[in-house]
Order: structure tokens, then C-alpha cells, then sequence
């Protein structure tokens, strides 16, 4: 009898806030799946600056080859992304940037990596823009972007109560509908991938 193969999601955060609704919606995430898939909660925070300099001199941070590891220790990674001016957080990008230094260990960190973009904002289209602007960064890095399904929430109906747990209940199926495709779609990619 085989054992069950057991697979983990890596969930980032693109804010650095402690009460951000992101990261919010990133632990709500986490407590969806089963035990096949889980989801374990990454972080940007400490990651320096890029700078080239720094790079050349010093080589890669600490912090940056720390996340490096943990990304490819996962199956896949989940990003919970905030919209800054109808685009993408600068904090996250610039975490990406580092993670993609040197650029022949790009592969490894990303190439067929499964990424699925969800988030929050204010707006009602929530992080619809933010989302699609994630797109030529993962296609660059050769990840596989998930097109399964869309999570954009949008805060003006304050779902989340004072403690950080979704309280509505429409948004609660639409995460745990969202959070299972992808599971079923990283298990599905691993079928096909040899070194799975
Ligand atoms: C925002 N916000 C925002 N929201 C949005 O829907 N579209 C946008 O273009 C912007 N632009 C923007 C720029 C900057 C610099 C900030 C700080 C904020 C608001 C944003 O959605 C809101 O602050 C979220 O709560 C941010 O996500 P976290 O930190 O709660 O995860």
C-alpha cells in the first residue's frame, strides 16, 4: 500500500502590515485544506533592499536565501497580494527580485512551480489589476500560473472581524472553492513531472 503523498503550499504575503488583510486572508487559506496539502506561511519581512552592490560584495542575504529554500522545499506557491496604485506592492516585488538572483538559479527556485495570485483592497475589483500585473513577473521566472479560478476580495463589505477570521460566509466558500482547485491542480502537475 503507498502512502499518501503529502504536499505543501508556500503562502506569501505582499504586506508587511500586522493587521494586513492579505496576510489575513493567507492564514484563513491555511486552515482549508486537509491534511494531503497544506499551507504553510511564508515571509518578506527582512528582506533588505535590492542592491546591486550589496549582491556583487556580500552575495545573496540571508533572508532572501532562507525564502529561497522554502520555496523550493514547497510544491507551490500561493501569493495573497495587496494593489498599490493599480499595480503590484513594491515590498513584493522586491522580495521576488532578490529571490531571482542569481539569475541561473531561477529554475530552481521558480520553473514549474505552480503560483496561484489571490487578494484583498478596498476597491470593489479587488486587486484585479495588482493580479494581472503579477503575470509577466511568474511568466518571466517560468512559474505555471494557475487560471483555475479568481479570488479578488474586496473590503468595502468588511469581511474579516476584529480577530482576522472571515465572517462572510460567501467569501469563506469562494476561498475554500479557490484554495482546493489549486490543490487539485498542483497535485495534477505533479502527476506529470517526474522529479515529483
Ligand atoms: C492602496 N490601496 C489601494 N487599493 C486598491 O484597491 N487599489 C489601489 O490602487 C490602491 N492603491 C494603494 C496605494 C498605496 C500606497 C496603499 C498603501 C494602499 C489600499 C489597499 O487596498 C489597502 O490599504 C489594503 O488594506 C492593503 O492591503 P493589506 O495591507 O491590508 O494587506
Amino acid at each position: 500500500m503507498s502512502l499518501p503523498v503529502r504536499r505543501t503550499i508556500l503562502g506569501l504575503s505582499g504586506s508587511l502590515r500586522r493587521g494586513s488583510f492579505n496576510t489575513m486572508l493567507l492564514r484563513e487559506a491555511a486552515g482549508v485544506l486537509s491534511e494531503q496539502t497544506r499551507i504553510e506561511i511564508g515571509s518578506i519581512r527582512g528582506i533588505p533592499l535590492y542592491d546591486g552592490d550589496v549582491e556583487c560584495q556580500q552575495g545573496i542575504p540571508e533572508s532572501v536565501v532562507a525564502l529561497k529554500n522554502r520555496i523550493v522545499a514547497a510544491d507551490a506557491l500561493l501569493i495573497s497580494t495587496p494593489e498599490y496604485n493599480h499595480s503590484i506592492p513594491g515590498v513584493l516585488k522586491n522580495a521576488i527580485d532578490w529571490l531571482s538572483r542569481p539569475p541561473s538559479d531561477i529554475p530552481r527556485v521558480f520553473g514549474g512551480r505552480p503560483v496561484a495570485i489571490m487578494g484583498a483592497s478596498i476597491t470593489k475589483r479587488g486587486t484585479l489589476l495588482a493580479q494581472a500585473a503579477w503575470l509577466p513577473i511568474f511568466f518571466r521566472l517560468g512559474g505555471v500560473p494557475w487560471f483555475g479560478d479568481q479570488l479578488a476580495i474586496s473590503l468595502t463589505g468588511n469581511p474579516f472581524d476584529a480577530e482576522g477570521h472571515l465572517v462572510d460566509e460567501m467569501i469563506r466558500w469562494r476561498l475554500e472553492s479557490f484554495v482546493k482547485g489549486f490543490a487539485a491542480f498542483i497535485a495534477e502537475q505533479r502527476r506529470y513531472c517526474l522529479h515529483a
